[in-house]
């Protein structure tokens, strides 16, 4: 499938004039695109990593859009293509570094073409990064979106352009996000940027910058916006959202509160909640809202206090469960997942089995389980010991996976012969007969067709169960 944004009319960019060379015309990137006169100027945007970094890309291709681009889904066909890229772990910037490797091909075909780096991995390295990539022809950190045409520009007259800026304000709150990859019903609405936790192996603060809010006028336009062309669906999205706050008006609470208000046929959802920060407002909302969905992620990182100390965390072991009872007790069908780390830096055997044993005690849904990867320039990185060997680690993370991997697929057996409600989200993977959509608690439901379509809210009696998946029939 193609995804075409508009045609193309010359983008309108101001003429840039190059000091170190006097003698040379002053070119708009339209002007070197003269060649494809007869075509569409197209921009294929590759995302890596989190949902943040998906949402990025959906106000980047609204950016792209302003600027007379229309969006392809295929590399080969793309003047421009973009990497949007993460760092949190190496191996997600080895990846992208693979995935230029791929490029070469491409670039070597047709000189033309522009190859330029977006996110947490240009903000991370940045002039480095060109350096090290010669076939990267321009990098922009995730609040310089809005130089990307002057960036292109540049780099079309030749020069190696760069914006990294990180900014106290930037929100791009009056840039309406292309949702080029939905379904139609499920959105994601980024309601702040940034993070200053500092979390000691995170390299989030550094590379997404101070954390600020957006004007929550904007929000609920954009979540009323998307319920009214057909979305049911919305998870307001951030790096921390329990400390969204708006001129002492707002915080997270009224923000979800008012998006909830919109209709009840809208499903409301947030990620990613820090421990800390997760009120008893915030849940005696949720619980009295039933289209708030009862589902939280709880980043829990590590069961021991130790760890979650050299983490710098902000909770202990004790804190972290008190937060799932007052959960438990206000809305005791609520689903949990969380994030967890092995092997981070100090972690004995005996920090691990309180990892296992919190992992046992709060019974999550999902959990996503990595081995610790020290980050350049991180606290942790520069005064704590990365110790645990990687054998240990991997060794630690099987063991993770596995006992959640049991939990998750006893939680769907309890929900055999139950009844649960589910809105319709597509295909299921394996076959067109059969559809595919979530309950409230976030549980992926299969069952067979009938007359049901997308966006339909059906009530499924459940019959049987994968790990991931609960299967059954409309009733
Ligand atoms: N190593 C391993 N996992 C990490 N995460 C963040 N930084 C690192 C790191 N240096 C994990 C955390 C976080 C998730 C998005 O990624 O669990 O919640
Ligand atoms: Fe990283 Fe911690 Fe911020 Fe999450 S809360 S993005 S783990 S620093």
């Amino acid at each position: 499938m193609k995804y075409c944004i508009c045609e193309l009319n010359l983008p309108m960019i101001e003429p840039v004039i190059f000091a170190q060379d006097s003698t040379r015309k002053s070119l708009t990137f339209a002007d070197n695109f003269k060649k494809y006169m007869d075509t569409t100027y197209s921009v294929f945007i590759e995302t890596f990593g989190c949902q943040m970094n998906f949402s990025d890309s959906e106000i980047v291709a609204s950016l792209m859009q302003q600027n007379d681009y229309s969006l392809v889904n295929n590399a080969s066909e793309a003047h421009v293509i973009f990497l949007n890229t993460c760092s949190i772990r190496e191996n997600a910037e080895q990846r992208i570094r693979g995935r230029l490797r791929e490029l070469k091909a491409l670039k070597k075909k047709n000189p033309d073409l522009i190859i330029g780096i977006l996110g947490c991995m240009a903000e991370r390295l940045k002039e480095t990064l060109l350096k090290e990539e010669q076939m990267v022809d321009l990098i922009a950190g995730p609040d310089a979106y809005r130089s990307l045409p002057e960036l292109i520009s540049k780099a079309t007259n030749g020069l190696r352009a760069s914006d990294v800026q990180l900014s106290g304000i930037e929100t791009y709150d009056d840039i309406s996000p292309i949702r080029y990859d939905s379904n139609g019903i499920a959105a994601f609405i980024s309601i702040m940027r940034g993070c200053q936790n500092f979390c000691s192996y995170c390299v989030v603060p550094y590379t997404r910058g101070k954390e600020r809010s957006r004007n929550p006028e904007t929000i609920i336009a954009e979540a009323q916006q998307l319920f009214d062309s057909g979305y049911r669906d919305i998870t307001l999205l951030g790096q921390n959202v329990n400390s969204y706050a708006w001129m002492q008006e707002y915080n997270f609470s009224k923000l979800i509160e008012k998006v909830a208000q919109i209709n009840p046929l809208l499903r409301v959802r947030f990620a990613t909640s820090h421990p800390k920060d997760l009120s008893d407002e915030l849940i005696m909302t949720i619980a009295k809202h039933e289209n708030i969905c009862r589902s939280i992620h709880l980043p829990l990182q590590s069961g021991s206090t130790a760890v979650l100390e050299r983490m710098n965390r902000g909770y202990s072991r004790e804190f972290y469960m008190n937060r799932i009872e007052t959960i438990r007790k206000h809305i005791p069908d609520c689903g949990l997942s969380t994030d967890l780390i092995s092997g981070f830096c100090g972690e004995t055997e005996e920090d691990h089995q309180q990892t296992l044993s919190l992992i046992e005690w709060a019974g999550y849904d999902l959990a996503y389980l990595f081995a610790y990867s020290e980050r350049p320039n991180t606290f942790a990185a520069d005064n704590l010991n990365d110790d645990v060997p990687e054998e240990v680690k991997s060794r630690r993370l099987s063991e993770l996976i596995k006992v959640q991997r049991e939990i998750s697929h006893r939680n769907n057996k309890l929900d055999i012969g139950t009844i649960t409600e589910v809105l319709v989200e597509g295909n299921s993977k394996r076959s067109d007969e059969q559809l595919s959509g979530r309950n409230s608690r976030n549980k992926v439901v299969v069952f067979p067709r009938m007359n049901f379509k997308v966006g339909d809210y059906v009530k499924v009696k459940i019959l049987s169960c994968t790990t991931a998946t609960l299967i059954g029939e409309a009733i």
